[in-house]
């Protein structure tokens, strides 16, 4: 056994080595979920939470329990809607024709006290989905950041909208308006981050939310329970636990969610989508698969290149939507990327969420190490071959990294979204081989390409950018900065999210306009002069 076998066998460590700062103070049993403003308590079934970080222990490995959340039922989850539909009043609650500025002061709020949960967050994130400290504090201070530069951004389109446009004889103010309830529900891989990032938006633009933290990743959300019943008015923001089809289904076959905001897979969302009686009522955001591809030609930096594939294809285990998932590269240089490449997997440390500079960890989905391996091998069987050193090792929830090479169309490997850490490498000569596997693909994210050469890559970039939605140029795929765009075509989004975009997606543009006559210059001064109306207004904010 050499030392990296040894390594992953003795992986997990005795409930003894854990360091005191990193670990959770005991079993957390929330029995609480927040509805109309209050905390209700919920004394019927749970759901246990474990976490994918085992122990060590006398008899063997055995998972650490973390806690368990309320499973609630139809009801309860109906409640909540009850709560968001009531304080919306039909456009007409207090939370929505309160003026901009006061809603930015509760967000605000909202974020001071959310910033004194950093702690417990974090240690939460570990512990649940096994993200290591670095990443799982860099996703806790990104989403107070995106709530801070989606403040900016609203007061910028606020500033923007506090003026009247006189055209062709009309007067009119057009501002945004908030379109109604939005259900909110974020993916396990980034269960704090990508759940805000709609759901913040969605608030500060007038909606009501119910949302329904991931299937894993529910803990942590916990802390801020209270941050949010202190911050917002009754009914402005409500969280549902449970079973997706037993508390999200009859939600959405109510008529009465208006937006649908959900980041997974298109399976579940075109179900939801069903779900509605009138689907064309319902607004959708939606941020689902992909199958990013690497393109390299013989010329690129190779330096540049293994650094940003390992990078791209591994981060956070690589359950990233938008991680690099296949590498297609030249085959008069695949030999030396793959020896480059394999010798990179093999410096990548491995170990525990808490670790210093720990790259590689557990992972939390029930039965993910199975089919990894499932991929594993049935490229094997089909040809390819592991090329780095313990490739495909496995120890309870820990999958090690697999370079498999060469992959080719009929191993599963080249289609299915692996979602983990396997590196399916693909040679080709003719470049229609990697852009026919974009134009073909499902997805449509992203797509990295790395290369010198301005012919080649000016060519390349060209036949790209209409099929994904960006094209990454020497560098991994990534949706950052949060100021980018960030989309799909085919099964890979719905909607654009951004700081300003997403301001956009939870609101319809609504104005108010009239002939530009005496009678209504008068009467529109009136108003505004008298602080008559919060939407007819030349209030400025500062
Ligand atoms: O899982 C998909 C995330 O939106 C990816 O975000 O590129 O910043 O890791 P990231």
């Amino acid at each position: 056994m050499n030392h990296r076998e040894e390594l992953i066998r003795s992986l997990f460590p005795q409930a003894e080595g854990i360091p005191q700062e990193a670990d959770l103070p005991s079993e957390t049993k929330q029995q609480e979920y927040l509805v109309n403003g209050e905390l209700r308590s919920w004394d019927r079934p749970v759901q246990q939470v474990l976490s994918p970080v085992y122990l060590t222990t006398p008899s063997g490995l055995s998972p650490r329990v973390l806690g368990s959340y309320p499973l609630l039922t139809e009801k309860e989850a109906l409640e909540a809607l009850d709560a968001a539909v009531e304080a919306y009043a039909d456009g007409t609650g207090p939370w929505v024709t309160m003026p901009v500025q006061e809603r930015i002061e509760h967000v605000e709020e909202f974020t001071h006290r959310a910033l004194e949960k950093k702690n417990e967050v974090v240690r939460f994130l570990m512990w649940e989905i096994g993200k290591p400290y670095r990443d799982a504090e860099k996703e806790f201070d990104r989403t107070i950041g995106y709530i801070g530069d989606t403040i900016e951004a609203l007061k910028d389109l606020d500033r923007a909208s506090s003026r009247f446009v006189i055209e062709q004889g009309v007067i009119g103010q057009i501002r945004r308006a908030p379109l109604g309830v939005v259900l909110c529900m974020g993916p396990y891989n980034y269960p704090l981050n990508e759940t805000f990032t709609t759901l913040i938006p969605a608030l500060i633009m007038g909606n009501t939310v119910v949302f329904k933290p991931p299937r894993l990743g529910v803990l942590l959300h916990y802390p801020l329970l209270e941050a949010f019943k202190q911050s917002f008015p009754k009914g402005v923001v409500n969280s549902i636990y449970g079973q997706g089809q037993r508390v999200v289904g009859p939600l959405m076959s109510s008529e009465r969610v208006d937006v649908l905001a959900f980041i997974g897979s298109s399976g579940v969302a075109d179900v939801l989508k069903k779900q509605h009686p009138k689907p064309h009522r319902l607004r959708c955001v939606l941020g689902l698969e992909a199958k990013n591809a690497a393109i390299v030609l013989p010329d690129a930096d190779m330096d540049v290149t293994i650094s940003e594939c390992i990078l791209g294809a591994l981060s956070f285990n690589g359950q990233r939507c938008t991680a690099l998932k296949i590498l297609f590269v030249h085959s008069r240089i695949v030999d030396a990327f793959l020896d480059r490449l394999a010798r990179a997997v093999g410096q990548l440390k491995l170990g525990m969420p808490w670790e210093k500079d720990v790259d590689i960890t557990p992972m939390p989905e029930p039965g993910k190490v199975e089919y990894l391996t499932s991929l594993v091998e049935d490229a094997l069987s089909h040809g390819a071959a592991v090329v780095n050193d313990c490739g495909g090792a496995t120890n309870a929830t820990f999958f090690h990294p697999a370079v498999l090479y060469p992959v080719s169309p009929d191993m599963r490997v080249y289609r299915e979204e692996q979602f983990g850490p396997v590196i399916p490498v693909v040679p080709f000569d003719d470049l229609d081989v990697p852009v026919r596997y974009v134009i073909n693909s499902d997805y449509g994210q992203q797509v990295s390409v790395f290369g010198r050469d301005i012919d080649a890559m000016g060519r390349l970039i060209d036949l790209l950018v209409n099929q994904v939605c960006r094209v990454n140029i020497n560098s991994q795929c990534q949706r950052g900065p949060d100021s980018f765009p960030f989309t799909g075509r085919k099964d890979s989004a719905e909607g654009t999210l951004s700081t300003t975009d997403a301001l956009r997606v939870f609101s319809i543009r609504t104005l108010v306009a009239g002939k530009e006559n005496l009678m209504n210059k008068d009467l529109i001064t009136g108003i505004t002069r008298g602080r008559k109306s919060n939407f007819l207004s030349t209030d400025f904010i500062l």
